[in-house]
């Protein structure tokens, strides 16, 4: 049967069955649109070295085995069970690419410099040793998942002095390198509560410039929505200080605010969006990114016009 799904191949790191669905889902053979989108964004040459981070089944692996032979594939994953897997499909299908366990955001500075890195992981923040084990000219593709609402797949190309930059392209959704999983804070105190006239719905659903703007603008906020039968819509807000909870309900004209910690989340994400709004309202593909040893920029248009 063929379908443009992820399969799912781990559970809760293990700890759950697959077989019962229930867990958080932590390894996967990846949806083959996404996976084959991102590989054209790779667009590797003849006798590219490609790094690859997030072996999972090893399907991707064996994609860019067949490409370029496995003795140019080097894949990393953290989790040995995961990798042992990999490793016999892989045979099983007669490809033999590099396998390596390990920490895939310190990339592996043994082969490098690569040609080609392939994260098929999650990245809130892009890790500078993947720039750094990479030739100029070379090409960094991952899905970056901002804490702000969906992932975008991106292209950066590294540069002569040490940065990558790049743009966004289709949208995307993957499961998060290990260690940039989203922190679950609790909170306690009193909020404040408020009104807005800015209809929460507004933010979330408007465009995919929207998203990329204020996930630019506001890198440590995240946010999760809900819709309920009667029309209802609830916009959660958090960071590793403050949260914010909004309440839009169809027959009340203004949406109830309630915020509580050092920041005001829904203010700071109201007036990010507004901003995207003030610019014309630029889609994704207008937006773009820069990393440097120093950290990343997300920019519109060009690399100087950061957000
Ligand atoms: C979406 S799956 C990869 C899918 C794979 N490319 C395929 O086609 O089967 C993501 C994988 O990344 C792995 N992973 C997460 N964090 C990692 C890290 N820091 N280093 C290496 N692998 C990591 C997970 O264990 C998981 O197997």
């Amino acid at each position: 049967m063929y379908s443009n799904a992820a399969i799912i191949t781990q559970l809760s790191d293990g700890a759950g069955d697959v077989a019962t669905g229930e867990g958080d889902y932590t390894s996967s053979l990846s949806a083959p649109g996404v996976a084959l989108e991102s590989l054209e964004l790779l667009d590797p040459y003849d006798g590219d070295e490609v790094l690859e981070i997030g072996t999972g089944s090893g399907w991707t692996a064996g994609l860019l085995c067949h490409r370029l032979g496995g003795e140019s594939v080097t894949s990393i994953e953290l989790d040995q069970n995961v990798l042992a897997k990999a490793a016999e499909n892989l045979k099983a299908a007669g490809f033999s690419p590099k396998l390596i366990s390990g920490d895939g955001a310190k990339g592996w500075p043994d082969g490098a410099p690569y040609d080609r890195v392939h994260v098929t992981a999650g990245v809130r923040d892009v890790p500078y040793a993947w720039v750094r084990q990479t030739r100029p000219g070379g090409v960094i593709v991952f899905p970056w998942m901002p804490a702000w609402e969906a992932g975008h797949l991106a292209k950066l190309t590294v540069t002569g002095d040490g940065k990558a930059v790049g743009r966004f392209h289709g949208g995307c959704g993957f499961m998060m390198l290990r260690s940039q999983r989203p922190p679950i804070p609790e909170f306690e105190g009193e909020f404040r509560g408020s009104a807005t006239d800015l209809d929460p719905r507004r933010i979330v659903r408007v465009s995919t410039g929207a998203d990329v703007a204020v996930a630019g603008m506001l890198p440590g906020v995240f946010g999760n929505h809900a819709v309920d039968n009667d029309g209802s819509f609830d916009l959660w807000l958090w960071s590793a200080d403050s949260d914010a909870h909004v309440h839009y309900a169809p027959d009340y004209k203004r949406s109830a605010v309630k915020q509580r910690g050092l920041r005001n989340l829904w203010e700071e994400v109201e007036s990010a969006f507004l901003r995207w709004v003030s610019w014309g309202g630029p889609t994704r593909d207008r937006f773009g990114m820069t990393v440097t040893a120093d950290g990343q920029y997300v920019w519109l248009d060009h690399p100087e016009n950061l957000v």
